[in-house]
């Protein structure tokens, strides 16, 4: 008996130590492409503020629906801003979707 808990206890630190490493993918692929102009935390490098990036936890961002800022992650919105199109720099339909509702996460 005492084996049979120590297995599952064994299991379940397993998954504790391995699950938010798995969800943190998103992390990296925000702070390699993002995080130079919106900041780890998303409130804005100096670079980025100075470009007009709003902050994600402002009412632009957090009312915005996961598809306008899809589009806008992928194509740069509907004024179709070049510099914002990230659909052309490697981000990929799936991490935008995934992206668009890590960026509400960060407020
Ligand atoms: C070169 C700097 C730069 C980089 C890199 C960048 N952004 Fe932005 N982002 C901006 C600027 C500037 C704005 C707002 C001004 C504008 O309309 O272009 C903005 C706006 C946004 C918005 C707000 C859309 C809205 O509702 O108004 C979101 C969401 C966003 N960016 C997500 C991302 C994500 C996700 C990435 C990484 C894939 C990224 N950005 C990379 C500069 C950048």
């Amino acid at each position: 008996m005492k084996k049979v808990i120590l297995a599952i206890l064994a299991t379940a630190f397993a998954l504790f130590l391995a699950l938010p490493n798995l969800s943190w993918a998103q992390e990296d692929v925000y702070k390699a492409k993002c995080a130079g102009c919106h900041g780890a935390d998303g409130k804005g490098t100096a670079a980025g503020l100075k470009m007009g990036a709003p902050a994600f936890s402002s009412p632009t961002v957090q009312n915005a629906t996961d598809a306008q800022l899809v589009d806008y992650i992928e194509n740069g919105g509907p004024q179709k801003k070049a510099t914002h199109a990230f659909a052309n720099r490697g981000v990929s339909p799936a991490d935008a979707a995934k992206l668009a509702a890590y960026v509400k996460t960060l407020k």
